[in-house]
Formats: C-alpha cells, sequence, structure tokens
C-alpha cells in the first residue's frame, strides 16, 4: 500500500507513530517557515506541516506544491497546539519528513468546496473535480447506504434482486423509447426499457414471486429538476397480494430506510384518494409540509349576480394567514403571474381582513356583509387573505394547486427538514388525450381497475378507477405502482379502450398475452426512484446532485460530450441514413 493510514483516521493516540499518508493538496498556508497543507481524500482531511527550521530543503520543495497536486508523504503524528475541534482529526497535525509528488494538477477550473464558485455548466463538464468537495461525495456515500439498506430490507423479506434486459421490445411508461439500431437485423431495433414492467410481470408468471431490482431505466421526455433520460428505479413485483399488502410492506420499508440512515421516526402514511388529493390540494402529489387547503367557496360566492363567478363551474380559494406586510404591489404581481401563459389563469380575486374590516377586489360586486360572512366561515382573523380563482373545475384546481406552492415559497411556509409522506391511491384509470381524441392510460396499460369499477368499462370509463398508487413525500412523486391485470381478456379489454387494434395489441404485446395463457398469478408492484428518494431524505433541489454523472437540461452530457454524431461508417454498418 502507497499509505499506512487514510486522511480521516489519526486521533491523538497515534502520537509520535510514524505515518506515510496519501492524498490531494486541499489548503496551502504558508507563514514564512513554516508551511501548513490540509490533506484530503476520501476519508477525511489531515494537516501535515513543512519545518523550514529544521528541514530546509524539504520546505524549500513543498513551496513548490499546488492545489489538488497528489502527494505521498511520511511524516510524525504531532499534537496541535492549536487544535480543530471541527475536524475528526483537529487534534493532530504531521511533522513532514519525506515527499513525494505522485502527481501534478492544473489549477482547478473552481473552488474544491462545499460552497464552490463553480457554475453548475463548469461541474458538469469537470464532474470528477466536482464530485471532490465533501458535500457530493457525501451524497454519493449516502446513496451507496440507501442501496444497501435496500437490499438487506428487501433479501430479508424473501425477494429476489433479479437483472432483466436492457435491449427489449418497448415497455410503454407514457414517454418516447431510446432505440437502439440492430446490426445484425437490419431495419430492425431494440428499446431500451422504461422500466421493465412486462419483465417483471412475465417473473411473477415464472413463479418468483417476489422481486426485486434497483436498475436503470430510460425514457426521452422532457426535462426538469426531478427528470433525467436515465435515472434510476427500485422496482419490485409481488404475487399473490392485495394493495394493502403492497403499501404496507413499502412504507414500512420507507420508515425503516428514515431511521436508519437519518434516525428519524417517519409518521403512519396518510391516504388520500386522487379525488382529494386534486379538490385539496389542487395536485396529485400535495406537498404536506404546510397546510393551506383549497376551500370550495362555489355555495358562498356564486349566486349572488356577480356574473364571473355565476358562469363559473367551479369557485375556490386559498386563505394565507397572518401576512400584515402584503402589499398591493405583491397581490399585483401574483396576478400577473396566475394570469401568466405557464399557469393560463384568467385573474385572481381576493378578499382581505385588514384592522376588522374587508378590503376586497370583489367589494363592488358583493355586500360588506357577505364577504364578512365568509371570511367569518373561515375562521379568518386580522392580515388573512383570502386568494380566490373560477373557472373550469379541473383548471381551477390545478391553479389553486400551482398558487398554494407558489405562496408557500413567497412566504416562507415551509419548515426545513421535516417529511411529510402520503399515499395517493384510487387514480383514475384513463386520461382523455383532447389532441388525439383518444384515452390514454393514467398508470399504463398493465394496471387493473378496481372491482367496483370494472363495470364502468363499458358505461363510462372516464370515470373508472384503478388500483394504482403513489408514494408522495414533500410534493415529490417518490414512486408508483399498482394491482396489475392478469385476466387475459380484461387486459385486451383494456387496449382496446386504449384505442389498440387487436391486431396491434398483438404486434406490440402478443407474447405477453400468451404469457397470460399459461397460468399468470395475481400480482402486483410498484417502482421508486432511488434519484429522487436520495434528493428527498437529504433536501436537495434537483436529482442531477445526487447523480455521479449526470446530464444537463438539454440531455447532453457536458463532460464526455454525448450524445455525438458517429462516422458514416458506423452508420453504414448499422443500415441508417441521417437525413
Ligand atoms: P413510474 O413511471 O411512475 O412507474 O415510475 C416510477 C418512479 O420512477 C421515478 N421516475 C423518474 N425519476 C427520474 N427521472 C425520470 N425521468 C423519472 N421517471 C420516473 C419516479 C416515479 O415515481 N413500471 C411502473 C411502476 C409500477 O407500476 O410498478 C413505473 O415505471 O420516482
Amino acid at each position: 500500500m502507497l499509505r499506512s493510514n487514510n486522511c480521516g483516521e489519526l486521533r491523538i493516540n497515534d502520537l509520535d507513530s510514524q505515518v506515510r499518508l496519501c492524498g490531494w493538496v486541499h489548503h496551502i498556508r504558508d507563514l514564512g517557515k513554516l508551511l501548513f497543507i490540509d490533506l484530503r481524500d476520501r476519508y477525511g482531511t489531515t494537516q501535515i506541516y513543512f519545518d523550514a527550521n529544521n528541514k530546509p530543503e524539504l520546505y524549500q520543495r513543498a513551496k513548490q506544491l499546488g492545489r489538488e497536486y497528489v502527494i505521498q508523504v511520511v511524516g510524525t503524528v504531532r499534537e496541535r497546539s492549536n487544535k480543530n475541534p471541527k475536524m475528526p482529526t483537529g487534534d493532530i497535525e504531521i511533522d513532514v519528513e519525506e515527499l513525494i509528488v505522485l502527481n501534478s494538477s492544473q489549477i482547478p477550473p473552481f473552488t474544491i468546496e462545499d460552497d464552490t464558485d463553480g457554475s453548475e455548466e463548469m461541474r458538469l463538464q469537470y464532474r470528477y473535480l466536482d464530485l471532490r468537495r465533501n458535500v457530493m461525495r457525501e451524497t454519493l456515500i449516502f446513496r451507496h447506504k440507501l442501496n444497501l439498506s435496500i437490499r438487506n430490507f428487501l433479501s430479508e423479506k424473501d425477494f429476489l434482486e433479479i437483472e432483466t434486459p436492457f435491449l427489449i421490445k418497448s415497455t410503454p411508461e407514457g414517454a418516447r423509447d431510446f432505440i437502439v439500431p440492430s446490426r445484425l437485423n437490419p431495419g430492425n431495433f431494440y428499446a431500451l426499457p422504461q422500466s421493465p414492467q412486462l419483465l417483471k410481470q412475465l417473473l411473477m408468471f415464472a413463479g418468483m414471486d417476489r422481486y426485486f431490482q434497483i436498475v436503470r431505466c430510460f425514457r426521452d421526455e422532457d426535462f426538469r429538476a426531478d427528470r433525467q433520460p436515465e435515472f434510476t428505479q427500485l422496482d419490485c413485483e409481488m404475487s399473490f397480494v392485495k394493495q394493502e399488502d403492497i403499501l404496507n410492506l413499502f412504507e414500512n420499508m420507507m420508515r425503516n430506510l428514515f431511521k436508519k440512515l437519518l434516525d428519524i421516526d417517519l409518521p403512519t402514511f396518510p391516504r388520500l384518494t386522487y379525488k382529494e388529493a386534486m379538490e385539496t390540494y389542487g395536485s396529485d402529489k400535495p406537498d404536506l409540509r404546510f397546510d393551506m387547503p383549497i376551500i370550495n367557496l362555489s355555495d358562498k360566492l356564486k349566486g349572488n349576480g356577480f356574473k364571473i363567478f355565476d358562469e363559473a363551474e367551479y369557485v375556490g380559494g386559498l386563505l394565507l394567514a397572518n401576512q400584515p406586510s402584503v402589499s398591493r404591489k405583491h397581490i399585483d404581481k401574483l396576478t400577473e403571474w396566475v394570469k401568466s401563459p405557464q399557469i393560463g389563469g384568467s385573474g385572481l380575486a381576493y378578499i382581505r381582513y385588514v384592522d376588522g374590516e374587508i378590503k376586497s377586489s370583489i367589494s363592488q360586486f358583493f355586500t360588506n356583509e357577505l364577504l364578512q360572512d365568509v371570511m367569518a366561515s373561515l375562521n379568518a382573523s386580522t392580515n388573512d387573505i383570502l386568494f380566490i380563482i373560477s373557472g373550469d373545475k379541473a383548471k381551477s384546481l390545478k391553479i389553486l394547486g400551482d398558487l398554494r406552492l407558489y405562496l408557500a415559497k413567497e412566504y416562507n411556509l415551509i419548515q426545513k427538514n421535516i417529511f411529510k409522506p402520503l399515499w395517493v391511491i384510487d387514480f383514475p384509470m384513463f386520461e382523455w388525450d383532447e389532441e388525439n381524441k383518444r384515452f390514454t392510460s393514467s398508470h399504463h396499460p398493465f394496471t387493473s381497475p378496481l372491482d367496483e369499477d370494472i363495470d364502468l368499462l363499458d358505461t363510462n370509463p372516464s370515470i373508472a378507477r384503478s388500483n394504482a398508487y403513489d408514494m408522495v413525500m414533500n410534493g415529490a412523486e417518490l414512486g408508483g405502482g399498482s394491482i396489475r391485470i392478469h385476466d387475459k381478456n380484461l387486459q385486451k379489454k383494456i387496449f382496446k379502450l386504449l384505442n389498440l387494434t387487436d391486431q396491434e395489441a398483438d404486434d406490440k404485446f402478443g407474447f405477453f398475452l400468451k404469457a397470460l395463457d399459461y397460468g399468470a398469478p395475481p400480482h402486483g408492484g410498484i417502482a421508486f426512484g432511488i434519484d429522487r428518494i436520495v434528493a428527498v431524505m437529504l433536501g436537495l433541489n434537483s436529482i442531477r446532485d445526487v447523480i455521479a454523472f449526470p446530464k444537463n437540461n438539454m440531455g447532453k452530457d457536458l463532460m464526455m460530450q454525448a450524445p455525438a454524431p458517429v462516422s458514416d461508417e458506423q452508420l453504414k454498418e448499422l443500415h441508417i441514413k441521417v437525413q
């Protein structure tokens, strides 16, 4: 070994031992006759020093070192006169006797500090330097521990980790596929899995009973802070279970992970139906770290002669409590935001209590008593503001949901370091795609309807609910799954409702339909986004910060410069022409 110890482990009881350390030059402080270096590796930082009085030649050589040089030193552990209680190694330092430069380094383009001066673009371009920063390293270590804990938890519960192929036929999850041309089969393509959905179901048909996999998934979709074109799922499937079994097991798993990794006791996860989530929070992934539910004001405000409300399908509001400093300017800014194309609202009304008096943007259309009455019914007090949106119900709820999050951010309503998990259940089976005039699956086409809604598939599929569920935490969808269809006729019926002809269903999923003929057990499962779990647990905003080598928001790897053109020769071999 090039070293006797790492840079994080020497303590006061190692005094006077001779040690050999390797690492990167982190900080250099030259005090004239004494030169101090913080030597860093994965395990920590140790202070080493070069004394010009005792070893002038060595001191001169140390002066030539630069930031991020890789060095090996031999020296003796000494007690520090100026101890640093913040560092685990802060009681000691190394009096260096030998120095070997293992490699030099150019000056890094940004500082290797938690609070770096590097832009995200720079950090992605020089990711190997970015990953030298403590925060990045700690995140990857945390991620490793999470994966390990998951594997241990599920193995103890009889799950088998089984690998499934990457070169497959499309498994639809609602995004576009990344495709891979086949050299040996001209004109034919593999699809990279958007998830191992069908394969894990086939593993249940194969009798594996309980499966999991920590697996990369690929989706060619638009970017957001919580999305990557390749991301990691914890993918799970179980046979002979009902929804309740799955919710209990994975709620337990999550509680176990929080306890083990963060020493946090999560509460029992509340369950909201999709309908309740939409009507109360305007979102199917509500952030419960703050209150402020949506209030249905239709009964109170419709039918009083104000045309805009009277003609609206729905009137709803949010009560922002105790905000004395909200000015007219603030409210104008909020109104502009509601009307922006991204939100698509037509306006924002408000009723406000100031010193016992009502101030309102709609005061000329309503009696003062009525507005007083509305505020009193909400137990509103001085400095509370009721914001009101009206219009189409689904759209208004969505706007109120967005507004709820916007207000929380703007007025700092979200406490730090708290975790509010929940399950959202009873999702609709289908969503209506207005552009293509057809149904799409809300979850995916292999999700079963609720038993009590099966008849609706024939009469009114748009209101049929499914056996699908999402685990949500702090406003992020951490995972989602469903009880699957294991009956061939029902599966074919769902394909039909999704506008697939028998021929198309057979072309795409013939192998799967055939498998349903050979004793497919009742089964169900769930998949979690590992990247999102890590980000939520560590309170990070972007999953890019929990992935060693992520893509930027244009799907590019800035370090490797991928994607990139390929040679004509390679294209020819693959029977591909680029237009
Ligand atoms: P779903 O599509 O909901 O379900 O995905 C499961 C979880 O994967 C994460 N996720 C993503 N994370 C980062 N970037 C992305 N582009 C991305 N897309 C999804 C989310 C999400 O909750 N086969 C089904 C699961 C099942 O039914 O068992 C599926 O893939 O955290």
